[in-house]
């Protein structure tokens, strides 16, 4: 046993028994899908380094491994392209099947990519720079930790200006995306109607390696696919070129989820600054200037929540998805709009899912489309119960946090680490074994349960 492994094995047994039991198969989890130099979300359906999952699973070893924690990021950077952009995967070498993989995405027709590691061509939201602060506020080696903010605020600082530079129209004020992969919420009833706009320009000629390794019934559709494909074979044909892209896409969104952290990446970006003595002003700015836009743009007094806006069709998009209450974790709602929210939430978690379980399914059950089991039409996502736990302690409504946590953790503990699970019956779907979950039930076993319980 290496004295990394002792520091864990002391740091986990500061739990109880039930959730030492908990905190040591997570890190089994985690152990599991480490892949030498970062983690892959599971084994089979996901077997390359994803952008978003790389900062939710960094944000679980800071909590007891920081130099895995900085492993991730490390990674996941090595991936970046010289404009700044940050692509959605960093592909292993080892040929693993995936699809699509990086012969199809074909980043070499731009001169930003790397030429190795090869990546695909499109983003995720931005939660590194909240990532790699909380790495450094949980780091018991704070020298180390101080170093790696050092190493990381220029490629943080180019990330973040690629997003500002592309994807932030004038006038609007609001990140965009331009495919549904991008928000990381593939087949969210939120893009049910830009999609149908989308003739796809091709027939199937292609085989998706997603159903080898999961249910069909749990995966988007053949018919989603084509959409998904019809947009990387157009960016593909522009080279990846933003400018080209933003002219020609017929999917552009200002996602709620994807603007919110973007507004905490920004705030904490700037708190990277400030700790290494850099100018992190700039952050401020486009932080402030995207929680004004989410207020005029997105606010719907009618819903109580915060919605997504179609670019293209200049439309809000009224779907009652959970990612609608994430804004709590930027601070970006007034106290009257979070009190709404919460209140909205109650109606919506209590009213359907029944006073003993405390979680936010991704879409509303009460929705004719609901689906209980398939990916992001129903299922519970442990990461965005995760942001909505951190905005509830924000706004003080500790109560519901201390529920929140709860319930996350009874259904780790009872049904073990899925990618998503059903709302109503509590069991496990997708990828089993799933990195995130994992991770974010160790930052979760970190967090005092206490202090919500004292200050409830
Ligand atoms: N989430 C997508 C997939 O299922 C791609 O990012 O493969």
């Amino acid at each position: 046993m290496s004295a990394e492994q002792r520091v864990d094995d002391a740091m986990l047994g500061d739990f109880d028994t039930a959730h030492r039991a908990l905190a040591e198969r997570a890190r089994e989890v985690l152990e599991s899908n480490w892949l030498g130099h970062a983690t892959r979300p599971a084994a089979g359906l996901y077997p390359h380094q994803w952008s978003w999952d790389a900062g939710f699973i960094a944000i679980g070893y800071a909590r007891f491994d920081t130099r895995r924690a900085a492993a991730e990021l490390r990674s996941l950077f090595r991936g970046q392209w010289s404009d700044g952009m940050l692509p959605h995967i960093v592909f292993n070498g080892g040929g693993e099947s995936y699809f699509p993989g990086p012969d199809y995405w074909g980043t070499e027709r731009s001169p930003y990519a790397p030429p190795r590691p090869r990546t695909s061509g499109i983003v995720q939201p931005p939660i590194h720079a909240t990532a790699a602060l909380r790495t450094f506020r949980h780091a018991t080696d704070r020298d180390t930790a101080r170093a790696l903010l050092e190493e990381l605020m220029p490629k943080l600082a180019a990330w973040h200006g690629y997003l500002h530079r592309e994807r932030v129209r004038p006038g609007i004020g609001l990140v965009e995306i331009w495919h549904p992969w991008e928000s990381g919420m593939d087949n969210s009833p939120l893009w049910d109607e830009a999609l149908s706009r989308i003739v796809p320009a091709r027939v199937r000629d292609w085989v998706r390696a997603d159903l080898d390794h999961a249910d069909p019934a749990e995966r988007p559709t053949d018919e989603d696919y084509l959409r998904y494909l019809h947009l990387v074979d157009l960016f593909r044909e522009l080279s990846y070129d933003p400018e080209r892209i933003r002219a020609a896409t017929p999917f552009a969104v200002a996602d709620v989820l994807m603007n919110t952290l973007w507004v905490q990446a920004n705030r904490d970006l700037a708190s990277i600054a400030d700790i290494i003595g850099a100018d992190g002003s700039r952050f401020t700015a486009w932080a402030d200037e995207a929680a004004a836009a989410m207020g005029e743009i997105c606010w719907d007094d009618t819903l109580d929540v915060f919605v997504d806006f179609d670019l293209v069709a200049g439309a809000p998009i009224c779907t009652r998805v959970g990612a609608a209450f994430a804004p709590l974790f930027a601070g970006i709602p007034d106290a009257d709009q979070a009190r709404r929210m919460v209140r909205r939430l109650h109606d919506e978690v209590g009213e359907h899912l029944g006073a003993t379980t405390w979680m936010v399914p991704s879409f509303d059950p009460s929705e004719p489309g609901f689906m209980p089991t398939n990916y992001w039409r129903g299922p519970v996502w442990i990461n965005v119960n995760w942001v909505l736990y951190q905005g509830l302690r924000r706004y003080g409504y500790h109560v519901e946090a201390a529920s929140l946590r709860a319930s996350l953790l009874a259904l780790a503990e009872r049904s073990g680490f899925f990618e998503h699970y059903d709302p109503v019956t509590g069991n496990g779907h997708g990828a089993d074994r799933f990195a995130w979950t994992a991770a974010l039930v160790l930052d979760l076993l970190f967090e005092s349960g206490a202090d919500d319980a004292r200050t409830a």
